[in-house]
């Protein structure tokens, strides 16, 4: 039942959203409980504090500096993994600090005095690939691990040292310390939505290197979903022929026409095998893991576009589709289509050399098996009870498989339902129960519950926040995420592989965006990743920032400094500012998104804080008494929202002229109207139109004001852009 509710309340999801807000005071309460894990490192009588994220085991200050300038020589290790490490750390040296060092190639057993040093020792027994060791003293600075994982890290821990601070005349001043160093979890993660939105190699490259500068050691790449299939699959190739393109929604995009086609203009791209290749080996170079995400039996319709065959319904869907939310288009159950679905794998295995395929198995509502023939004879025949059951015999089918090529299937926590596979690995979304059912169960989990670590979430209030959904999930909710449940028993810990957040792009259309919404809330899942939980400290993280946003300067990162802005420095009350959509109140909160406008085609859009299910808003203690006139900017969005049934809930208010009316209320919604401001001269924009002044009866004090559109249909939808008080 859940999933039905769930999927049908769309957009990761309405009535998913409510049960949160009970779910995030639980985890609230999980906040607190101190967790140990059974194979966590010990953890050391003393830590000095050093300037690097995610904090390590231990830090433990010495006498003495290491002077480290143009020319200091760097001792290039025989072993090739070694060589490659050192020349990483070099070059990023060079990058960010323009400071180029003397790589001296070692000949001899000897190490050069003065020199920096990076050295695989043989690993000691059970010790975790991913550990290491530096130390640092006025002679010399030795980097060593028993792994190349660990070496790597190594590295990368040396170039936060020597980014940490200022440097004088092309002078960096190592303190000398030791650091032991080792993580907590072995599952950190991001997941980046490559369907929703497709991002370049290029960009998938970089955005892996800024990971494994955070230490984060698995990227699970959603590379299939109804608006894009985007890996090439050389036995199919109209999944990306066709199924990688889609016309973007709304009015503006239907009239940018390609001069080439005479028809809309498209939106997508995808990735071919030889460029997955070279980023499969570029992650292996950064100790990151690929797990890709092929996502059944739903959110499959650009797949069942290319091929109809696959789907359920006689008639077959006409274009990829460009609906945000959930559709309902699942794939069937023929033997032909796990045919089809065991030969994508095929090519998907031989690409992505990791353990892990990710399955989905999310938000797949039922509906069309429930309404086809074919389909519950399929059932009779398997001998299966219910939909539910399907689902499970489908994700257990196609783990059979994975496991027959010697791989693991990992799904979302639906998987659960049904029945789960045997050998599954879940991915807990709708909070934290998922993994706990599962651990309890005796299966392997990874942590990414909505909302804390989902960052599409905004990352704070302001009108300078890049479009998202409305839930502000700031830097300070992520770092308070504790991946280890209370509810979980000593002996089911071991389950817990680790945690990720999930970089869904439904909002985030650009890949400047991408790492804006990503950073820094990725270092914060590296620190609770990799730190022991007695190493986590706010005001500490909060501390080492300054440092971490330099160095992503001097990486070119985009990020966002929100946590380091004076609170509440975008709000002047009472000045006649106006006031941005972000600066209104929702009427409600039952499913705001900060949705960014169709058009322009090129150049800058406007980005709107609606509530989709209530478009409505409060502009709170307006100072009428100076107020004579108001000014307001308004927009429309195309309504590409999949919320199934959800949609019958939402109520227009009817127009009294036939383009509508912006209606504006003294004190809240009931009140007394105060103005009423035609839309007609925007009818025609899709674009943003500033409305004609409207002058408003003369009132003593401060009032709420409401706004509220009147509309026959929700596509568009009039959103509003800013409001103006004018004296
Ligand atoms: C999900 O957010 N549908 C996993």
């Amino acid at each position: 039942m859940l999933t039905t509710n769930c999927s049908y309340s769309g957009l990761r999801t309405l009535r998913w959203v409510l049960a949160c807000v009970a779910a995030a005071a639980f985890l609230g309460a999980c906040l607190s409980v101190p967790a140990t894990l059974k194979n966590e490192h010990d953890v050391p009588r003393a830590s000095a504090p050093v300037d690097v994220i995610p904090a390590p085991a231990m830090a433990v200050s010495r006498d003495g500096v290491f002077p480290l300038r143009a020319g200091t020589r760097i001792t290039i290790p025989r072993d090739p993994q070694a060589a490659r490490i050192a020349h990483y750390f070099a070059d990023l040296l060079q990058q960010t600090r323009g400071m180029r060092l003397e790589l001296v190639e070692r000949s001899s057993a000897s190490v050069a005095e003065h020199s920096i040093v990076f050295r695989l020792d043989p690993p000691a027994l059970g010790s975790n690939p991913e550990s290491y060791a530096i130390e640092v003293t006025s002679q010399r600075i030795v980097a060593s691990a028993g792994d190349a994982r660990g070496l790597f890290y190594a590295a990368v821990t040396l170039w936060q040292l020597c980014t940490s601070g200022t440097a004088h005349s092309g002078l960096i001043e190592l303190p000398a310390l030791r650091i032991d160093d080792s993580p907590r979890l072995a599952w950190r993660g991001l997941m980046l939505d490559s369907a929703r939105h497709y991002q370049s190699p290029e960009f998938i490259m970089q955005f892996i290197d800024w990971m494994a500068l955070h230490k984060l050691n698995v990227l699970h790449w959603h590379l299939t979903d109804d608006q894009g299939w985007r890996l090439e699959i050389k036995r199919y190739p109209r999944l990306t022929q066709i199924g990688a393109w889609r016309v973007p929604a709304g009015a503006a995009a239907a009239a940018d026409i390609d001069p080439a086609t005479g028809r809309s203009r498209l939106y997508g791209g995808f990735y071919s095998q030889d460029t997955v290749r070279r980023i499969v080996a570029h992650a292996a170079q950064r100790n990151v893991t690929i797990v890709p995400e092929i996502d059944m039996p739903g959110h499959a319709s650009a797949a069942i576009v290319a091929y109809p065959e696959l789907g359920v319904t006689a008639r077959p869907l006409e274009a990829v589709p460009a609906d945000w939310g959930v559709y309902p288009n699942l794939y069937n159950v023929e033997d032909n289509t796990f045919t089809f679905l065991e030969n994508v794998l095929d090519e998907v295995m031989a690409l992505f050399p990791g353990e892990y395929v990710h399955a989905g198995g999310d938000e797949a509502v039922k509906d069309q098996w429930k309404a086809s023939a074919r389909v519950q004879a399929r059932m009779r025949q398997l001998g299966i009870a219910d939909e539910q059951a399907l689902q499970s015999y489908f994700i257990q089918r196609i783990e059979k498989y994975l496991n027959a090529h010697g791989r693991r299937l990992i799904g979302w926590d639906e998987i659960l339902e049904g029945g789960i596979a045997q050998d599954a690995t879940v991915m807990s979304w709708r909070g934290i129960d998922g993994a706990v059912s599962a651990a309890r169960a005796g299966h392997d989990t990874v942590l990414s519950p909505w909302p804390t670590l989902y960052f599409d979430n905004r990352q704070g209030a302001g009108s300078t926040e890049p479009p998202g959904r409305g839930h502000v999930g700031a830097l300070r909710e992520v770092y308070g995420f504790e991946p280890i449940p209370a509810g979980i028993a000593a002996n089911q810990r071991q389950h817990i592989l680790g945690l990720q957040a999930n970089v869904w792009t439904e909002h985030i259309r650009t890949e400047d965006r991408v790492a804006y919404m990503t950073f820094p809330r990725a270092a914060a899942v590296a620190e609770i990743g990799w730190s022991a939980p007695e190493r986590r400290d706010w005001d500490g993280f909060v501390q080492r920032l300054p440092a971490e946003f330099a160095r992503y300067r001097a990486l070119g990162l985009r990020y966002s400094d929100d946590v380091l802005r004076p609170s509440g420095d975008s709000r002047q009350w009472g000045a006649f500012e106006r006031r941005p959509s972000q600066e209104l109140k929702t009427c409600t909160d039952k499913l705001v998104l900060s949705v960014e406008d169709d058009a322009p085609i090129g150049g800058e859009r406007a980005i709107f804080l609606i509530d989709i299910m209530n478009p409505c808003w409060i502009f709170e203690s307006a100072d009428l008494s100076r107020a004579a006139a108001l000014q307001v900017a308004v927009g429309q969005v195309p309504f590409n929202f999949q919320i199934g049934k959800d949609r019958e809930a939402i109520k227009l208010t009817a127009p009294q002229t036939p383009a509508g009316e912006l209606e504006v209320r003294l004190d809240n919604c009931e009140g007394q109207p105060l103005a009423v401001l035609p839309l007609a001269p925007a009818l025609a924009s899709n674009a943003v139109t500033t409305l004609p002044m409207a002058r408003i009866a003369h009132t003593q004090g401060r009032h709420d004001l409401c706004f509220r559109f009147t509309q026959r249909t929700l596509d568009p939808l009039w959103a509003l852009d800013w409001v103006q008080l004018l004296e």
